[in-house]
């Protein structure tokens, strides 16, 4: 059964609580998620979006108990990655003539994902679907975070249906931010728009900007993973961070991740740890194992950082494969206006510095310093030249 949102909306959702990795294994999902979908019943009746393609039997069925599907006279497809159009083809077998507002580029994607000829009805910012007391308004939110996203505001109820914007992987039952733990939920809001949104931060920037000035009244936000807003002071908060997490957000946290075979480049870390705590005894310093710490943990910390200091020992003639990968993924987040340097020990031959400063520099970091290496196992003397750079590091930003 679906749960009553207001008079008119209902949430028709699935909760995934065994979602532990998403998007194959690229995120890490340990809250658990939700595909939210939304029933409007007006004089119209619109369904906005639906659920992964897995559970697309168990929605239909739960919305048969929830509604006759010929009621339906609207879909709306905020988004049509498979997460929220998955069960989209179950649902058409039943009515397959239905119109799906959706953008252009919405289109496109449904099209290409399931080949199916249904009647899409292409839809741009400012147009209007009239469905009794309410307006639909559909504002295109591209890039938020794919090319065909857009959000659909619902007035009367005041609801803004943001799809994957203001979302956050986290499974639960009580639907609301408020009914749930705030910390936790806001932390998950960030790991999902660390990981997620960040990289399309000016197309955030825009898109808060073009909102904000439309001066709708949103009593709430429903987005399509996760709990929905609706305290005003919440729906500000929420607004509020998105402002700045997509306005070159940084904290006085300087990250320094590594990877180590034998210690002596964990070593290495602690010793830059040392250093920096003795320039800027206040800045927070995070050390993180790539071995041990999950990267999307990872990729958060360095959205927030000011500054990241990678080391890795070398290893054939290169550096270590937990640390290419997150280099990669770091790369994706298209960072701007942050500082980076490298370190790293060795053996013999020791490029592992000179290539990740190379990676961090491609990945649109300032690399404040040439890398330091220690050969072997670092000494009192090496020791001390490492926590020296580490002041000079934190001197340099
Ligand atoms: Fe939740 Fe971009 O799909």
């Amino acid at each position: 059964m679906g749960k009553r949102i207001t008079d008119k909306v209902t949430w028709v959702g699935k909760i995934d609580w065994e979602l532990k990795s998403f998007h194959g294994d690229e995120l890490s999902t340990f809250a658990g998620s939700s595909y939210n979908a939304y029933l409007i019943r007006d004089e119209k009746t619109v369904l906005i979006d639906t659920v992964w393609g897995p559970y697309d039997r168990e929605f239909v069925a739960r919305l048969k108990e929830e509604i006759d599907l010929k009621e339906i006279d609207y879909i709306v497809m905020n988004h049509n990655e498979s997460d929220h159009s998955g069960a989209l083809p179950e649902l058409m077998r039943e009515i397959p003539d239905v119109p799906i507002y959706c953008t252009k580029k919405g289109e496109g994607i449904l099209r290409g994902l399931y080949h199916q000829d249904w009647n899409y009805v292409n839809v741009k910012t400012g147009d209007t679907l009239e469905i009794g007391d309410s307006t639909l308004t559909f504002i295109e939110a591209s890039m938020l975070h794919w090319p065909d996203t857009m959000f659909t505001y619902m007035s009367d109820e005041n609801i803004l249906f943001s799809n994957d914007g203001f979302g956050q992987h986290y499974a639960s039952e009580m639907l609301y931010a408020d009914a749930e733990n705030m910390n936790h939920v806001i932390d998950e809001a960030e790991k999902y728009y660390a990981n997620i949104l960040s990289p399309f931060n000016m197309f955030v920037k825009k898109k808060l900007a073009e909102i904000l000035e439309m001066n709708l009244p949103i009593d709430l936000i429903a987005p399509s993973h996760g709990v929905m807003w609706r305290r005003p002071e919440d729906i500000q908060t929420i607004i509020g961070l998105y402002q700045k997490w997509c306005d070159n957000y940084q904290e006085d946290q300087i990250t320094i991740i590594y990877d180590t075979m034998w210690q002596s480049t964990r070593h290495m870390a602690q010793a830059l740890e040392v250093g920096i705590q003795r320039k800027s005894p206040n800045t927070n310093i995070k050390l993180m194992n790539v071995a041990k710490e999950d990267k999307n943990d990872i990729l958060t910390e360095v959205f927030k950082s000011k500054a990241i200091l990678v080391g890795s020992p070398t290893i054939a003639n290169g550096y270590s494969y937990g640390i290419a990968g997150i280099l990669e993924m770091i790369k994706g987040l298209k960072i701007k206006g942050r500082k980076a340097a490298a370190f790293g020990s060795y053996g013999w031959s020791g490029e592992a510095a000179k290539l990740i400063s190379a990676h961090l520099e491609e990945a649109g970091f300032e690399i404040v310093k040439e890398g330091i290496r220690v050969q072997w196992a670092p000494d009192q003397s090496s020791t001390e030249e490492v926590r020296s750079y580490g002041e000079e590091f934190a001197e340099a930003l």
